[in-house]
């Protein structure tokens, strides 16, 4: 890859699934010679409601030094990848909440003409990625985004089945082997589109 590219992977978990698949994304923008960040969202649960749930507390102590997510982190991305659970369908309140203080820079201009794409989970294999998934690409369109989608652009595309972005049934367990493979693809994908643009931009 000729042209260096930013990106900033940008994620909410609770149990850790969507981490998973932002580690890899992370791996997958990595090889393909991009420069990386991996950014949690702020917990806004209450400890006696996270409290309920083991698996919970463990991957908040286990990501505790993974950085939070700011604005300098957008402005400085050539490339966003965006991580949710779903939660009835929808991306996650936590990524929301992070999503609706970017008034100022998207007055600015300054998130549009960026690359975004998304990847999501569910605990049922019906229960809502894709919903989730396009209710995020709404914000991209008003942010003037140009969407990534993964499509079926690799072969492991047809093992994992979701063009709209990587996903994964946690309800199964912990993200396997193709679901993991899609996210680097996806971000890979991602970082090639990017560094194509930003090699058309600079003649
Ligand atoms: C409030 C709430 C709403 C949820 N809504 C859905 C849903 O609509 N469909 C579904 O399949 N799973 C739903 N889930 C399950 C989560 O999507 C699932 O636990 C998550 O994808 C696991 O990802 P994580 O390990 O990264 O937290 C919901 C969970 C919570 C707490």
């Amino acid at each position: 890859m000729s042209e260096s590219v930013n990106v900033s992977i940008i994620y909410y978990s609770s149990t850790g699934n969507v981490h998973a698949l932002a580690q890899a994304a992370m791996e997958g923008a990595e090889k393909a010679g991009a420069q990386v960040r991996l950014r949690k969202v702020v917990e806004t649960v209450p400890q006696d409601v996270i409290n309920t749930r083991q698996e919970w507390v463990q991957h908040l102590q286990d990501t505790a030094d993974v950085a939070v997510a700011g604005h300098d982190d957008l402005e400085w991305a050539d490339v966003v990848l965006f991580g949710t659970p779903t939660r009835f369908g929808n991306p996650a309140s936590q990524l929301r909440a992070f999503m609706e203080t970017t008034g100022p820079l998207w007055f600015q201009g300054k998130l549009a003409g960026k690359v975004y794409s998304a990847f999501a989970t569910s605990s049922s294999p019906h229960g809502g990625q894709e919903s989730t998934l396009l209710a995020l690409a709404n914000t991209f369109y008003h942010w003037g985004g140009i969407i990534v989608p993964p499509g079926y652009t690799d072969p492991v595309q047809a093992q994992q089945g979701n063009p709209y972005g990587t996903s994964h049934v946690a309800g199964g367990g912990a993200p396997g082997e193709a679901a993991l493979g899609a996210a680097r693809h996806q971000a890979r994908r991602a970082v090639e589109v990017a560094a194509a643009l930003k090699a058309g931009r600079t003649v």
